[in-house]
């Protein structure tokens, strides 16, 4: 036998290692031996629940699948695959207004609960109908992204040229061919069709179109999340955009508390950025998020493996969770608190 790693190895070490008499006093107990099983068994029993609900609708974990752009560039099946595997883990699938894959081929590829990212454009027509048209097709929030009236400076793409494939949900609607010959090409076609007017007047604009709950993406002060529970918003997610807006903006872990304090409550608050262990969501929860958002974890999954790829990437998340909860001797969700962590600030006073 290779080196024991738990008890129950070393168990058949030592009915090897002695005479059957001996064996049996250490192991044995009295009678039917009911209660010596029972002292095991009754540990089997108790599981630790990380099921949670996010707007109502019930979770297999506090996580959600973040929306991220044109998952085609990651993987022939793009969306559709990252949905399955939502659908397969029990968690919510974020879809993003710039996904490759549509809204109806989404819809009809999986069960998954499912909420629909929207940037604005000029052409609020545009806007309207894929707002509507996510509705109609069963999804079951809107996730209005607050963060880019225009698109960050992102070097990398500037260098490589990048190209954005046609979006298939604006096909016919609008073209992504505004080629800008020296720079992104991304960039380029976000600074023609979004609206950077966009401001708080315009949730009521988008309450006028939609009977769905409304979650605003890429709050990071008190103040513009006070602003968004007065405008009506269902829930509030605390995002710098995975850092790809503006730079020297907080991390957002940083100032998650901030937000939630000022929330008290009124809304829930969601979290994305930087999510990449099971002590991470752990620590985003005992700081008072309902759940997190990851991005880039499922693009990796998906890139790699496809939807198993995501699918493992997920499961990844909440073996971990499970585990930090077990160490940390919380049965459910509702058991992490505030004191099961210290932030630097607490540290260095
Ligand atoms: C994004 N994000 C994003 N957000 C959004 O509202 N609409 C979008 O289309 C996209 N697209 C997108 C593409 C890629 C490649 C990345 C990495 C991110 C932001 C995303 O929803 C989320 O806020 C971050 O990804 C969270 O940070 P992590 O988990 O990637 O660290």
């Amino acid at each position: 036998m290779a080196e024991p790693v738990n008890v129950n190895e070393f168990q058949v070490l030592a009915r090897q290692a002695l005479p059957k008499m001996y064996y049996n006093y250490y192991t044995g107990g009295a009678e039917d031996q009911h209660t010596l099983r029972e002292n095991v068994e009754a540990f089997r029993r108790i599981t630790i629940d990380m099921s949670t609900a996010i707007l109502g609708y019930k979770t297999s974990a506090p996580i959600m699948i973040a929306p991220t752009a044109m998952h085609k560039l990651a993987h022939p099946e793009g969306e559709v695959a990252t949905a399955r595997a939502a659908a397969a883990s029990d968690v919510i699938m974020g879809l993003s207004y710039m996904s490759t894959c549509t809204v109806e081929e989404v819809t009809s590829s999986c069960n998954a609960v499912r909420f629909f990212q929207i940037y604005v454009y000029k052409r609020r027509d545009i806007t309207a109908f894929m707002v509507q048209r996510a509705e109609r097709n069963g999804f079951k929030a809107i996730i209005l992204t607050a963060d880019t009236p225009r698109l960050g400076r992102r070097e990398a793409d500037i260098k490589n040229k990048m190209v954005a494939p046609q979006l298939k949900n604006f096909e016919g609607l609008i073209s992504t061919e505004y080629v800008s010959d020296d720079g992104s090409n991304i960039e380029a076609f976000a600074a023609v069709t979004f609206d950077a007017s966009l401001c708080w007047k315009d949730i009521a604009w988008l309450k006028s179109i939609t009977n769905l709950p409304i979650l605003i993406k890429g709050v990071l002060t008190s103040e513009d999340a006070i602003k968004a529970v007065e405008v009506g918003v269902a829930g509030i997610i605390v995002s710098n955009h995975g850092a790809r807006q503006l730079d020297y903006a907080p991390a957002t872990i940083s100032v998650l508390e901030e937000v939630v304090h000022a929330i008290q409550d009124k809304v829930p608050v969601f979290f994305d950025g930087g999510v990449r262990r099971g002590t991470d969501i752990f620590k985003v929860l005992a700081l008072g998020a309902k759940a997190v958002l990851i991005g880039r974890a499922v693009v990796y999954g998906l890139a790699a493996k496809g939807e198993h790829g995501v699918k493992q990437v997920i499961e990844m998340l909440k073996n971990e969770l499970e585990l930090t909860m077990t160490l940390s001797g919380c049965c459910t969700i509702n058991d992490i608190t505030r004191s099961h962590v210290k932030t630097d600030k607490e540290i260095c006073c």
